[in-house]
């Protein structure tokens, strides 16, 4: 695709329901992202997040998709440790969680656990830039890459994920000109997020794109919902419903053949 032109779309999804709709909305790769941490079990970082947490929400995420490739985040220390801890715990993603993929966050640290990965046959996505596991050490959810120090940084990160043999890399809030930079002079496809338009691909966070949370409007966030008001009404008018009792009306009531659904079963 890269070769092609064509943009690589990849979206969040972390359980069934969300997985199938962004499959059958042509999103060519669905990424369980440790971001689950935040958006679905609100903390205030990914940082607690377990592997069999990663695995249960791969799982529920992988009945979903006909056709969209699936990679799963290895959490904060499931990797960090050593080029053997990264292999065992990418294995178990792959056997465990359904991930044809995994993604780990780190240039040139993490270079020997995706090498060690890739040499297995476990396909790897990078990830550089703002890497939110490492949000104490960069002092907070951050832009990364501005000034050239900072910048060649993240182009000798980006070049030793792509030599321990990365199939294509995330770059996180990086300075446009920087992943432009970095999308020329990859082999590998770059997929941006707060990254600019010259990547190969997009990611985005599906509650981020969806309106899940009316309060959270970054700057690298596209709208293309606003559910958050959308469902507030739906369960307001669901409560205000059961307390008037106007819900369940009869023909939301089991029929006396005993048929429960309207499809007749
Ligand atoms: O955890 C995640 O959702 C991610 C994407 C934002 C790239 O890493």
């Amino acid at each position: 695709m890269k070769a092609a032109g064509e943009k690589i779309v990849m979206v969040t999804a972390y359980d069934f329901a969300m997985a199938r709709l962004m499959d059958a909305a042509g999103a060519d790769m669905v990424l369980v992202g440790d971001s689950l941490g935040m958006v679905v079990q609100g903390q205030p970082d990914t940082l607690r997040v377990t592997l069999d947490e990663m695995a249960y929400h791969g799982r529920c995420v992988a009945r979903g998709l006909t056709r969209a490739h699936l990679t799963i985040d290895m959490p904060f220390m499931s990797y960090q440790v050593s080029p053997a801890q990264a292999l065992e715990n990418a294995g178990r993603l792959v056997q465990e969680g359904m991930a044809q993929a995994v993604k780990l966050e780190g240039g040139a640290r993490s270079a020997a656990a995706i090498r060690a990965c890739v040499e297995a046959g476990i396909p790897v996505v990078g990830h550089v830039g703002l890497t939110p596991q490492s949000v104490h050490a960069l002092g907070g959810f951050k832009v990364q890459g501005r000034g050239d120090a900072a910048a060649e940084r993240v182009v000798a990160d980006a070049l030793a994920v792509q030599e321990a043999g990365a199939f294509c890399i995330v770059l996180e809030m990086v300075p446009a000109e920087l992943a432009a930079r970095l999308q020329t002079l990859l082999s590998i496809p770059t997929v941006g997020i707060g990254a600019g338009v010259d990547c190969d691909g997009q990611v985005l966070v599906c509650n981020d794109l969806l309106g899940f949370d009316a309060a959270f409007k970054p700057r690298f966030v596209k709208r293309y919902a606003e559910l958050a008001p959308t469902i507030d009404a739906a369960a307001r008018a669901y409560v205000a419903d059961v307390k008037a009792g106007s819900f369940p009306a009869a023909e939301h009531s089991v029929d006396p053949g005993g048929r429960l659904y309207s499809s007749g079963k």
